[in-house]
């Protein structure tokens, strides 16, 4: 068989599905499943590495899941799954806290923004997420990850654990009949120009569900009503729109929403501004506003079918699971051999 190269990504259930997932993450998930080997996770046991509820906890999993499927992810092409229900990701990031360094995992910036003043009250488990990402990629020997800028230093921490285990059981791998590495070092997949969805009240934030202010997030399932009143009450600046890019450097808040126009339009922040040069915001954002809810709607409808279809949800995940361990299972069992595990 050709070499089909391998794709992985995940997003946490730890909220509601929103329009920067939706931009950022799983819309450009969707076209890789025509070039990819594409597996996509909902990382259930990332999001535990700070409290979650329980019932939040499993309501979030199937929504995430439903969003990618509603979003255009095909569970029959794509491998969809929940972390945990596939050991294998936590057996091979407890090998691989053995390989990564203190030293490496202190300098981790999410680690240190996440914690801020309270490190010593935070889970271990939240210092070691980066190992867990490690192991997420690598138990499949994925070779691209779509993420954005965000994960850009925990992507490079997978390659230094990818290296450093390489190195270190070089003779075991060989001893295996591996002529190469047996790790790969994966790449971060650029997927077209990114798009970094800011808060709709703050544009040097970006779109968070742990937002203070429900009116600057756009959730996947928010109704006509709520996805026109959230732009209508955007901050904006009291400016027109410019006709060219230029125009809105150091105006966050314009370049946000015209880039989320592009987005969801499918074209480039050029082509909107060719539209809308000159137009106040009276008239673009009732544009933005149909936009949003004409692409948002079919799939926030489908969304709500599937997570009230927990029979159909289970048996997805549960399939997906299953394929993903056919996969991690060889894997993992080489990697037994290799650190000398006893089986
Ligand atoms: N850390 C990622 C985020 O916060 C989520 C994630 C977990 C992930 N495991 C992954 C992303 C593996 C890509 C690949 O967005």
């Amino acid at each position: 068989m050709a070499f089909v190269p391998r794709v992985f990504s995940g997003i946490k259930p730890s909220g509601d599905l929103h329009l920067g997932n939706y931009l950022g993450a799983i819309k450009r998930f969707v076209p890789l499943q025509d070039t990819h080997q594409t597996i996509y996770c909902v990382v259930d046991m990332h999001a535990i590495t700070v409290w979650q509820e329980p019932e939040d906890l499993r309501r979030w999993t199937y929504e995430i899941a439903a969003g990618y499927i509603a979003a255009g992810l095909d569970p029959t092409r794509s491998i969809i799954f929940n972390q945990s229900q596939v050991m294998e990701h936590a057996e091979l990031s407890w090998i691989f806290n053995c390989v990564a360094r203190m030293g490496w995992m202190e300098r981790m910036t999410q680690f240190k923004d996440k914690a801020g003043e309270n490190a010593e009250a935070v889970s271990l488990g939240l210092f070691a997420y980066p190992s867990l990402m490690a192991a997420d990629i690598l138990l499949y020997k994925s070779t691209g990850v779509p993420v954005g800028d965000d994960q850009k230093q925990h992507l490079e921490l997978t390659r230094d654990i990818a290296k450093k285990f390489n190195h270190d059981f070089r003779r075991q791998t060989k001893a295996l009949g591996y002529e190469a590495d047996y790790f790969p070092i994966t790449e971060t997949l650029a997927t077209g120009p990114a798009m970094r969805v800011k808060s709709l009240k703050d544009g040097a934030r970006k779109m968070s569900k742990s937002d203070a202010s429900d009116l600057s997030t756009i959730y996947m399932m928010d109704d006509a009503d709520a996805i026109a009143k959230k732009i209508k009450r955007a901050t904006t600046d009291p400016e027109p729109l410019p006709s060219e890019a230029a125009g809105l450097e150091g105006r966050a808040e314009a370049e946000n929403l015209v880039g989320i126009y592009a987005a969801l339009a499918g074209t480039s922040v050029v082509d909107v501004l060719t539209e809308f040069g000159g137009a106040g915001w009276g008239r673009f954002k009732p544009a933005l506003s149909d936009l949003a809810v004409s692409v948002l709607a079919p799939i926030a409808g489908e969304m709500r079918r599937l997570v009230g279809d927990f029979t159909e949800m289970d048996r997805i995940l549960r399939d997906g699971a299953d394929r993903a361990r056919a996969i991690a299972q060889p894997h993992m069992d080489e990697i037994r051999k290799i650190v000398g595990f006893v089986r």
